[in-house]
């Protein structure tokens, strides 16, 4: 059966970036070739309301109680998907839980303020739990001026944890594109926001094939399909 990258997108908090960190990897690997489906298991289901406003078939995005992910994720392999994201609810519970252990990467979207970075050792105890994935840090929202994303990345990792070299600003091409069933890197291909979210998904493509992409194209996902 074909290879299917799956990723997780979870946090404690909410409105962190969660859905947004989860649409714009899922464009990304479309843009790069693979065949992409992303399970929301929020019930408030943002990201299934996205694709309503989408014209594109790509990334399917399919509301899915975290009971049923196994059948999706079986029946979205059945159909040639080879990259999955799944979407979380915020405070990162059973929801999260679940969807981490099906993951082979998770993606953890921090805003830099210390109501947020005081959920690192909840977010630590939920990662453990669900068998210590790999994990990626990614500082999301942070203010373009000042240092307080270097900050918030500096103490992550002080902690212990894996951050993205890769910063998510605050852009408003991420809320514009949302509003139209997009993401930056259609709303906007030559922004930064969209520049931010394919560095972001470059990340987390080496770390799940431990291969580099030189031109920003992941060459072998049509031939891994
Ligand atoms: N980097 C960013 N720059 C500007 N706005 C952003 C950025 N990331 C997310 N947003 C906006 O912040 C709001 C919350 O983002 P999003 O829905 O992705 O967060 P969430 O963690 O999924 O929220 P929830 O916990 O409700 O599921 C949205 O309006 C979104 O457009
Ligand atoms: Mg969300």
């Amino acid at each position: 059966m074909t290879t299917c990258h799956v990723v997780a997108v979870i946090a404690e908090k909410g409105g962190v970036g969660k859905t947004t960190v989860s649409l714009s990897l899922a464009v990304a690997a479309m843009q790069a070739g693979y065949k992409v489906a992303v399970f929301d298991l929020d019930p408030q289901a943002t990201a299934a309301q996205w694709t309503d406003r989408r014209e594109a078939e790509f990334p399917w995005v399919v509301a899915t109680p975290s009971i049923r992910l196994d059948a999706a994720l079986d029946n979205a392999r059945k159909q040639g998907v080879n990259f999955v994201v799944i979407d979380t609810p915020p405070h990162a519970g059973s929801d999260a839980v679940e969807a981490v252990r099906r993951a082979d990467i998770v993606i953890v979207p921090m805003e830099p303020h210390l109501y947020t970075i005081e959920t690192l050792p909840k977010l630590g105890d939920i990662l453990k739990l669900a068998g210590d994935q790999p994990a990626l840090f990614v500082v999301s929202k942070a203010a373009t001026q000042g240092k307080e994303g270097m900050d918030a990345a500096t103490y992550i990792k002080e902690k212990g944890y894996n951050v993205c070299p890769v910063t998510l600003h605050l852009r408003a091409a991420h809320r514009h594109a949302g509003n139209l069933g997009l993401t930056a890197q259609e709303y906007e291909p030559k922004g930064k926001a969209a520049e931010e979210s394919q560095q972001l998904y470059m990340y987390t493509i080496k770390l799940l094939t431990g291969k580099e992409y030189a031109h920003g194209k992941d060459e072998s996902a049509n031939t891994r399909a």
